[in-house]
């Protein structure tokens, strides 16, 4: 199904890019990537202006990414200080707090100017330098833009923990990266409850280094315990100068860390740097949502995602947006918080996941109907395919049919969007991520010979070419984990581990991953993760997890478990090790089914036959396939007698 071409009237006065332009634009981006690059990057200031704009290479052996090289810039002067003279008193940040009877609070670019300079010189009195590592473990609120951008105008490298992480992820950060300090607030209100960030944050900090300092933000003033090691944040910054230089950064000069899972082993720190990112994200932000002067700007993921640090903070802040953070969740204190708040700030873009959607299309339409969305422009999707039903949905009931809907498929590896849909210029497809961002090229390939699929209607795995701006530069500490996750299985191209089809129009689907990440509400979880978590537990023998299709998250997680030798399976024990991998892990990872496993379908060199495993989650059993390779084929009768997912 396509729906009508979204006419340039119907987007907006003048859309940045026309139907027209699309296909010129494009071409001249992957032709001449000098060129089109070269003159793009101007659209964030420099302090040296390169001369140099890609020197990158996919080769094996040699993996190695460098755009703008010899240019310098700062990118808490792009997104705070270049707007002082323009637009100081113009809105920055809209905060929008949990519990909707609280005020919402109005940061103009001056008061982000002075914050920002202020918590930047809180951390050089705590001995913070350039280079240095700091985490972040703060609930949405206007203290984790201040310290992201504070980190990136003394030019040290932030690397944001999700506050719904464990003590033990954050710790297993903490020391990954070696970090000085960890800034964290008392508690995280969301949803109406509360978690104890800075009581997580020392139990965290048990197994680190006793030089980590720990900076504490007052959220809800309540009650913490205080050691040798914390920093009263609000105190000292009360007394900081709002006046704080910039340092002087190399484009290829690191921004951030961002931990992500992968198919195997644990989280790996993802490296973006700082001048071929802020292009990325501050480009893709004002072309893809049509953003323009003036509007209000809604990306309602969390600081701790990507999505949180593109499209909530650098690109908006890079471009002069408006922008909203809000802390709470869409179903909080009911189904119709997202659009209350659309309407009480006139929101023009909107950005959400499709797990976000599906819940709240569950709560029904009247929902959305008591509230005025007449000022929404632009809706937008990411973090998974989003199905025909729930974008039938988000454009008819949220959108009222004239809001073009851009689907964008991107990852924390690539900064920036890489297929989707340009509003003014693409017809629509539901389901679809259609077309590639400038100077992406993306290819399909067979995935067992790696040979490029040429020609429409196919389907295989999606690699990309060529090397675009905000690609990821490598894993923090480990390059060569960075060549062999992305640039190993498909010599010559970034493998993005998804699975896509090519349309017969040459428009472009994702159909998930092909490798052992599941993607559990939009959040990417490797199954190896939640593994190593169960067999942690003192009572588990072997696990193994999959996926499996659920209505609200996309995917469910499905644990195969089994006990040790004279263990009893239980409801109490069933529980016990949800909340296990809860407290290991964090909320996000807690299994959905967890299924007592005698044994696990294993080859006879010992190896678990997951594609076996997947079937049994989906109730798909029908077509295992060929299970006499097994080492104990009855293994199998026993996991589909006792299925959990039956439908
Ligand atoms: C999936 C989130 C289909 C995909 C920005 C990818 C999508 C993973 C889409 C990255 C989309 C993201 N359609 N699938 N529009 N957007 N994905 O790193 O599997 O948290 O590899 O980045 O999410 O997740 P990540």
């Amino acid at each position: 199904m396509t729906q009508d071409v979204q006419t340039a009237s119907a987007v907006s006065p003048k859309p940045h890019v026309g139907p027209d332009d699309y296909p010129k634009m494009y071409e001249a981006s992957v032709s001449d990537p000098d060129g089109f690059w070269g003159e793009h990057g101007k659209r964030i200031d420099w302090i040296k202006p390169y001369t140099k704009v890609k020197n990158t290479s996919f080769t094996p052996g040699n993996i190695d990414i460098r755009w703008f090289e010899d240019g310098t810039l700062n990118v808490s002067a792009n997104c705070v200080d270049r707007h002082l003279e323009t637009r100081g008193d113009q809105t920055a940040i809209i905060w929008e707090p949990d519990n909707p009877a609280d005020p919402a609070l109005h940061i103009t670019y001056r008061d982000l100017h002075a914050s920002v300079c202020k918590m930047a010189n809180v951390l050089k009195d705590l001995g913070i330098e350039k280079g240095d590592r700091v985490i972040i473990y703060l609930p949405m609120i206007p203290e984790a833009a201040y310290a992201m951008l504070a980190c990136a105008r003394i030019g040290a490298i932030h690397s944001i923990v999700f506050a719904g992480f464990s003590p033990d992820a954050l710790g297993a950060r903490i020391n990954g990266c070696d970090a000085k300090l960890v800034i964290t607030a008392d508690y995280a209100p969301r949803g109406g409850r509360e978690t104890p960030l800075k009581s997580n944050t020392d139990t965290a900090l048990l197994h680190c280094k006793d030089s980590v300092n720990c900076l504490v933000v007052k959220r809800t003033g309540g009650q913490t315990t205080w050691t040798d090691r914390d920093h009263d944040c609000n105190a000292l910054m009360a007394e900081a100068a709002p006046e704080c230089p910039v340092q002087v950064m190399n484009a290829e000069d690191p921004l951030f860390i961002l931990y992500t899972s992968g198919s195997t082993g644990q989280p790996k720190g993802v490296v973006h740097c700082t001048g071929g990112y802020l292009v990325y994200a501050s480009m893709t932000h004002e072309i893809v949502f049509d953003y323009h002067e003036g509007d209000i700007f809604w990306c309602t993921a969390d600081v701790g995602w990507v999505t949180g640090h593109s499209y909530i903070v650098y690109g908006p802040l890079a471009n002069g947006a408006t922008t909203i953070m809000f802390e709470g969740v869409p179903t909080f204190p009911d189904a119709g918080r997202f659009w209350e708040v659309c309407a009480k700030h006139k929101v023009n873009q909107f950005y959400t996941a499709p797990t976000a959607i599906r819940a709240l299309m569950g709560a029904g339409s009247e929902w959305v109907e008591k509230h005025d969305l007449s000022d929404l422009r632009i809706l937008g999707s990411v973090g998974e395919p989003i199905n025909p039903e729930a974008w039938n949905w988000y454009n008819d009931v949220v959108g009222k049919g004239k809001c073009p809907i851009v689907d964008t498929f991107w990852q924390t590896e690539t900064g920036g969007h890489m297929l989707t849909p340009l509003p003014g210029a693409s017809k629509l497809k539901p389901g679809a991520a259609q077309q590639p961002f400038f100077g992406v090229q993306p290819v399909v390939l067979e995935p067992t010979s790696g040979d490029i699929i040429e020609g429409n209607g196919v389907e295989g795995v999606l690699c990309i070419r060529d090397s675009w701006p905000g690609q990821m530069r490598t894993v923090w500490g480990d390059h060569e984990r960075f060549e062999k996750t992305y640039f190993s299985d498909y010599k010559g191209y970034y493998f993005s581990g998804d699975g896509c089809r090519r349309d017969e129009d040459g428009d472009y689907w994702i159909t998930g991953r092909v490798d052992d990440v599941i993607n559990v509400s939009g959040h990417r979880m490797g199954t190896a993760e939640v593994e190593s978590a169960l067999v942690a537990h003192a009572k588990v023998a072997e696990a193994a997890v999959v996926g499996y299709p659920h209505e609200v998250k996309g995917q469910g997680i499905y644990a195969y478990v089994t006990l040790m030798q004279g263990e009893e399976p239980s409801d109490d024990l069933r529980k016990e090790l949800e909340k296990w991998v809860r407290t290991e892990i964090g909320p996000i990872a807690k299994p959905d089914l967890i299924q007592w496993a005698p044994g696990l379908p294993k080859t006879r060199s010992g190896k678990i036959m997951r594609r076996i495993l997947r079937k049994i989650a989906e109730d798909d059993f029908g077509a295992l396939g060929d299970t006499s390779t097994l080492a104990d084929p009855s293994v199998v009768d026993d996991l589909i007698a006792n299925r959990m997912n039956r439908s």
